[in-house]
Parts: C-alpha cells; sequence; structure tokens
C-alpha cells in the first residue's frame, strides 16, 4: 500500500539519520563548540532502524533509502547497517536503492568497504576547493582527504559521484565556475544548494542566498547549458554541458520550493519521524519501538503522520517559523 499525503504526493524516500555528531563544524551548520550531543542510549540501534526501514519498504514500498547525519561515518560499523537494509526488499522483488550524505573526510579509507556492503550512491558536500577557504568554512582542515575520497570512492565503482556545494553569498560564490570545472574533469555531477535557514547559529539571511538564476547564469556565461528534462520528486533541477561533458545540478530550496513533487520523509537519529525537513512538529516512533510497540501500531503512526504533512515550508512567508533543531541534528 502506497503511502499518500493529502495532497496526493506518495511518499519514496526515507533519509534516515544514524547520528547527530559530526567530525566537521561548517559554520552554516554548527557553532564552533558543537552541539550538545545525544546520549548513547537516546540513538537509535541498527536493529531499530532496519524495523523502521523495513515497515517503510515492505508495507508502503519505498524504495530508497538515504543516510544522512551529523556524519552518518563517524558511527561504528556503519557498514554493517548498509547490509541489513540492502536486504531489504520491496512488494515486487527488488532492492531499494541505498544512498549515503557525507562530508566525505573519511571516504578514502572506508569506501570499498561501504560498496561491499551495498552501498549504491554517495552525495559528497564540498564547499570550496581552496584549502584555506576549506577551512574557514567546516573549521577543519581536511581538503585533500575529501579530495581524496571522492577519488577513491570512484575507485570503489561508484558512478556518478555528486558533489554538494552550498553557496553563500561573500563566502563562497566566486568559486562556482571553479567548482564547475573540478566535476567537469573528474566525472563528478556537482549540486550547488541555496542556502536555506537550517543553521545553528541564525546566521542566515536571506541576501546571503544566492538564487538558482544567478548560479545558473554565471554558469552558461562560460559553459553554455541545456536543461534536461523535469526531475520528478528528486530536488535537484539538472542542465547538461552542451559541450558533452558531464551534467550540473541547482537544489532551489528558496526560490523555487520543490515542496509539491515531495517524496520524502525523515527519520532522526533519536527516533524521531519528521515529514518535512522544516517540520516543527515530529512523531516518537522510538516510544513506540522500546515499549513493545507492534509492526502494525508503527506503520499506523506513519501513515497518520503522513497524512497531516503539511504542503510545504513557509520560507518565503513572514510566518515562517525555523525548526528548532540545525541540519545536523535533523539529517539532511
Ligand atoms: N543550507 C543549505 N544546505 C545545508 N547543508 C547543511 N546546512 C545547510 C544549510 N543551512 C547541506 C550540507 C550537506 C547536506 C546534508 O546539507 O552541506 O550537503
Ligand atoms: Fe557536519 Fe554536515 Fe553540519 Fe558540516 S553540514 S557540520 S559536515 S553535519
Amino acid at each position: 500500500m502506497d503511502l499518500v499525503d493529502s495532497f496526493g504526493r506518495v511518499v519514496r524516500d526515507l533519509r534516515i539519520s544514524v547520528t547527530d555528531r559530526c567530525n566537521f563544524r561548517c559554520t552554516y551548520c554548527m557553532p564552533e563548540e558543537g552541539l550538545k550531543w545525544l546520549d548513547r542510549s537516546e540513538v537509535l540501534t541498527y536493529e531499530e532502524i532496519e524495523r523502521v526501514a523495513r515497515i517503510c519498504v515492505e508495507q508502503f514500498g519505498v524504495d530508497s533509502l538515504r543516510l544522512t547525519g551529523g556524519e552518518p561515518t563517524v558511527r561504528a560499523h556503519l557498514p554493517q547497517l548498509i547490509a541489513k537494509l540492502a536486504a531489504l526488499r520491496l512488494p515486487d522483488g527488488t532492492k531499494p536503492d541505498i544512498a549515503l550524505t557525507t562530508n566525505g573526510a573519511t571516504l578514502r579509507n572506508v569506501a570499498g568497504e561501504l560498496r561491499d556492503a551495498g552501498l549504491d550512491r554517495i552525495n559528497v558536500s564540498l564547499d570550496s576547493l581552496k584549502p584555506e577557504r576549506f577551512f574557514a568554512m567546516t573549521r577543519r582542515d581536511e581538503l585533500h582527504n575529501v579530495l581524496a575520497g571522492i577519488a577513491e570512492a570512484q575507485v570503489a565503482g561508484f558512478s556518478p559521484m555528486k558533489v554538494n556545494a552550498v553557496v553563500e553569498r561573500g563566502t563562497n560564490d566566486d568559486e562556482i565556475l571553479d567548482l564547475v570545472r573540478y566535476g567537469r574533469d573528474n566525472n563528478v555531477e556537482v549540486r550547488f544548494i541555496e542556502f536555506m535557514p537550517l543553521d545553528a547559529t541564525n546566521e542566515w539571511e536571506r541576501n546571503k542566498v544566492v538564487s538558482q538564476d544567478e548560479i545558473v547564469a554565471t554558469i552558461a556565461a562560460e559553459f553554455p547549458l541545456e536543461i534536461m528534462p523535469s526531475r520528478g520528486a528528486a530536488p535537484a533541477d539538472r542542465w547538461r554541458f552542451v559541450d558533452g561533458k558531464g551534467t550540473v545540478g541547482v537544489i532551489p530550496s528558496v526560490t523555487h520550493p520543490f515542496c509539491g513533487d515531495c517524496d520524502r520523509v525523515r527519520l532522526t537519529s533519536d527516533g524521531q519521524f519528521r515529514t518535512c525537513l522544516f517540520a516543527t512538529d515530529e512523531s516518537d516512533i522510538r516510544a513506540l519501538l522500546r515499549n513493545g510497540g507492534t509492526d502494525a501500531e508503527i506503520a499506523e503512526l506513519i501513515k497518520i503522520a503522513v497524512g497531516a504533512k503539511w504542503a510545504g515550508h513557509q520560507i518565503n512567508q513572514v510566518n515562517f517559523i525555523r525548526p528548532n533543531r540545525s541540519m545536523s541534528q535533523i539529517g539532511g
């Protein structure tokens, strides 16, 4: 049975945050000292995560599982979770697509293992190719390791690799073309993300958002672009380079919200079910998991939450309320 909300959107994608911790401190996400981490006992076990994923895949036909954080690779034995998820099957017998969003710092060591465990796709976050600026934005001197990680992941068979770059005016907006060149030369699809009001330190301002239109105009002036057919439920709009050297994407969360096509729901590392990144309420799946809830009860809670999913975020309205958690606590 499909999971359908009151606007007719069908849920196909479950984003699972496996930890709220991170080895980076990106300025647009976390304060320098980090956040107050969850206690280990609050975080779902791999068995608990698998149970929720199984219900979504087997009962509701969710065909895409994405692991996020914090930084998912800082959680011990991540390949074990991937192997459990890779063993799930949809009602028609197919395997769900399993993806990972990572900052890439440790990827050079784990790419092969992740591949062997059954991971299908990797997105690496990379906002600058200049070591000093990379350090300024992430507060970690890890650029060389991230670039090595992307290369190693390609060797391990992850293709095409995708890189996400958050663009912030006055910080890295002068690097759009350099990132595009990096993508073209390394067979990587770069996807630029409009800066969203999800930072832990509340520094988001509308004038720091570089719009999709500006990003595309900057790229097209140097590398002629051709828009690719509609994105469906995927958040990125995509273009191909007219010279045939790959593709580039933009995730225009602020200037062209894609809520109308959203097929996503989220499970936080502490077991809260959210129907939107910007939701101001969540449903406590962990309580059911730990108090003897049945699969039917968990499925019912998911159905009710999805039934109440709102039309979309209100970033562009005066009554916008920021979620009370940052990206690292919700899961990207
Ligand atoms: N705005 C836009 N993107 C963000 N990310 C983290 N915080 C923000 C924000 N405030 C991105 C990360 C990563 C993905 C999980 O979310 O860079 O690519
Ligand atoms: Fe860590 Fe990602 Fe937040 Fe950066 S954006 S601090 S890599 S969770």
